[in-house]
């Protein structure tokens, strides 16, 4: 029997394997062990990588958010409209300012946030929407940022699952007011442990947010606000360096694995493929499924040897975490359908033709 790892981070790892360790020990040799010419150096490629004019490291993706919330003024008495089917992060993050999240549910033909909603939920204590390309299927920009600039509201993309994915020849993250990423290690650019990145249009947004990120400052001693420690660090930072050389590699790959995903379950009836919004290019952070018989069918590819995930379980509204809100079971209900329905199954740019072909047989024979 085969055996089919959701993630082989080791095997993906393994081309590039010596670079890494050779940029572990330089930091190591280096003793920088905080901010310094890696995180310069990240951090100026990557901007060019993106195609922006700043972008700052930070210590991960919640944190990402937070800061470029707080560096465009949202606090307390101020509402922000995202998706309840999304990872904690993105909501914990408004409600670490002192801002209301406030969510909406999942378009009726995809995962991402259902923009008619958005709108309806917008009032006058509104401030930002946050828009999630979530699994790395560009959410419609157009509409979004038609809405944000009808509303004079910030758009902030989370990019946390979606490095490299394009809608309408622009890279995700450059469109909005603001880009927050993840390099937390599954992501398709991934660290060694955690890390994030932020992008701002505005200078003075950006300025104060990468300063919250270290403190309220920009040299050693001189606090101009109280902040936090959110900086991303030298050995990741150089370790990123080596990856983000590798990432649109790895995303072509991400997309050769989908197409044989599409391919190999196109004519079963029961399974509903991820849907490509027409102008955009995903990047499969994960290729999720939606089948009548979920918890079956990955007891069936278990059995089988393949390793499947459920991005996720449950939305964010049934979450005790957001018990206050009040909003339990029958609030989302397109998202709470979704969540009992979707599959994630394996993708990662080191899987073979044949190991896709495999989970698609497997597959194929658990509805024969
Ligand atoms: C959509 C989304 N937003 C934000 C985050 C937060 O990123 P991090 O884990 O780096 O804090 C994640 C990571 O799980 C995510 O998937």
């Amino acid at each position: 029997m085969k055996k089919i790892l959701f993630l082989d981070l080791i095997k993906m790892h393994e081309p590039i394997r010596q670079e890494l360790h050779d940029a572990a020990i330089k930091v190591i040799d280096s003793g920088h062990y905080i901010g310094g010419e890696e995180v310069k150096s990240f951090e100026k490629e990557m901007a060019a990588w993106l195609g922006v004019q700043n972008l700052c490291g930070v210590a991960c993706g919640t944190s990402a958010i937070f800061a470029v919330l707080k560096g465009m003024g949202i606090g307390p008495g101020d509402e922000v409209i995202t998706t309840v089917h999304t990872a904690i992060a993105t909501a914990e993050a408004v409600t670490l300012t002192g801002a209301r999240v406030v969510f909406c549910d999942i378009a009726s033909d995809g995962f991402n946030l259902d923009l008619d909603e958005v709108e309806k939920k917008i009032n006058s204590k509104t401030k930002a929407i946050i828009a999630v390309h979530l699994y790395g299927q560009p959410v419609e920009m157009d509409r979004a940022l038609a809405i944000a600039k009808k509303h004079k509201l910030f758009l902030v993309e989370d990019c946390a699952q979606a490095q490299g994915a394009v809608y309408k020849g622009k890279k995700v993250g450059t469109m909005g007011d603001a880009g927050t990423f993840s390099f937390f290690p599954s992501k398709n650019l991934g660290g060694f442990g955690d890390g994030g990145a932020i992008t701002v249009k505005d200078p003075a947004q950006f300025r104060y947010a990468k300063m919250y990120s270290n403190h309220g400052r920009e040299s050693k001693y001189d606090h101009e606000f109280e902040g936090i420690n959110s900086r991303l660090d030298a050995m990741q930072a150089a370790l990123l360096r080596v990856c983000l050389r590798k990432l649109d590699e790895w995303n072509i790959g991400r997309r050769k694995v989908a197409s044989w995903y599409d391919a190999g379950l196109k004519d079963l009836s029961q399974v509903k493929t991820p849907k490509v919004l027409p102008g955009s290019e995903p990047v499969y952070h994960l290729y999720v499924i939606t089948v009548p018989d979920r918890e079956a069918l990955m007891k069936h590819l278990k059995d089988n040897g393949v390793e499947t995930g459920v991005h996720y379980p449950c939305s964010l509204n049934v979450q005790p975490a957001f018990a206050y809100m009040k909003q339990g079971k029958g609030h989302f209900s397109k998202a709470e359908n979704a969540c009992e329905h979707m599959l994630s199954l394996p993708v990662s740019p080191s899987l073979s033709k044949e190991e896709i072909d495999y989970v698609c047989e497997t597959i194929r024979k658990f509805y024969m």
